[in-house]
């Protein structure tokens, strides 16, 4: 017994000292003036981190499909105080697209200090894999291979700047979720591609940060009509999501989780305890509910 409680104990400890002792804090003069692109800012998370920066008057330029939302984001964006606030419609299954918003995005701006890659869509729903590869490929197009398209034509910029890369995965980029299948293949595969360019970054002494945020369920329309039916688990605030996704990338943190008590002690007993985590994570799911 003791042999079991001796490890657990210092787990928990070990989370407390580096969750209270990360609180830094950011200040609007950290940000004022730098030139930020948002990817899927016409709604969710990403209109939130679009909004966060403003606040702190940083430049923006949004990204999205639909043009009334971004306007309307835009328009926002300014009466909190961005400098300034461009949008670009755009479809992100279409590299070339993907392309010229990075481009455009650098014309616009005139450099870029931040490229926070947040869109997530694709033509795959919530439910049993049944071999839909067309459903695959489309979200392997937008939730992967897009942001590697944006950040390829962004890299010069973002060296030039010394600037940062802001990643969103999920809990699905760490540990296999079912009935997710294509997405949480491409936040897999998003993890490894970006983690690996964080190293080369340190090792090259490029001065660019990579911050890749794991999530876990928040509360953005789109999330709650697509799983709110279908798992148990409470959703955080979008809100709240985003400052703390903005307070990573402003502090150049590798990583961040949110909500942290609802994803580390997880990802940390992944190989620990896999038996026990599958076990915990698999009640989350209402199959009554799921196709
Ligand atoms: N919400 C959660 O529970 C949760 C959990 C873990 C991780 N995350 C991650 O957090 C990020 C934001 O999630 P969210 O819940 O805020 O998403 P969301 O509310 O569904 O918003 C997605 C954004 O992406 C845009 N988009 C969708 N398909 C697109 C396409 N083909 N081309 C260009 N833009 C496209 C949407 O705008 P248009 O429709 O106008 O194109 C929208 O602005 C995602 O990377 C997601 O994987 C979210």
């Amino acid at each position: 017994m003791v042999g079991i409680k001796l490890p657990l104990f210092s787990v928990v400890i070990g989370l407390c000292a580096y969750y209270f002792y990360s609180t830094e804090t950011i200040t609007p003069d950290m940000v004022k003036g730098k030139r930020v692109l948002v990817t899927g800012s016409s709604t969710g998370i990403g209109e939130q981190i679009a909004y966060t920066f403003s606040e702190m008057g940083a430049h923006v330029m949004l990204t999205a499909r639909r043009a009334k939302q971004l306007q309307e984001v835009a328009k926002n964006c300014l009466q909190l105080g961005a400098g300034s606030a461009h949008y670009m419609v755009s479809d992100m299954g279409n590299l070339t697209s993907a392309q010229n918003v990075a481009q455009e995005a650098i014309k616009k701006l005139g450099g870029l200090d931040y490229l926070v890659l947040n869109h997530v869509g694709g033509s795959g729903s919530f439910g049993t894999f049944k071999g839909d590869m067309e459903a695959l490929l489309s979200s392997t197009n937008v939730n992967f291979l897009s942001y590697v398209q944006l950040t390829s034509i962004a890299l010069k910029a973002l060296l030039e700047s010394q600037g940062s890369i802001v990643v969103m995965s999920s809990l699905s980029g760490r540990i296999g979720a079912p009935f997710t299948t294509s997405y949480c293949a491409a936040k897999f595969a998003l993890e490894g591609f970006y983690s690996s360019l964080r190293r080369e970054f340190v090792l090259n002494k490029s001065n660019v940060s990579v911050t890749v945020a794991v999530l876990g369920f928040i509360d953005t329309e789109n999330a709650v009509r697509k799983v709110g039916d279908k798992v148990t688990m409470s959703a955080s605030p979008k809100e709240e999501c985003a400052a703390e996704v903005v307070k990573a990338a402003v502090l150049r943190q590798p990583e961040l989780f949110y909500p942290f008590w609802g994803i580390k002690p997880f990802v940390l007993l992944r190989d620990l305890a896999p038996t026990l985590i599958t076990h915990l994570l698999d009640k989350f799911y209402l199959l009554e509910n799921i196709k």
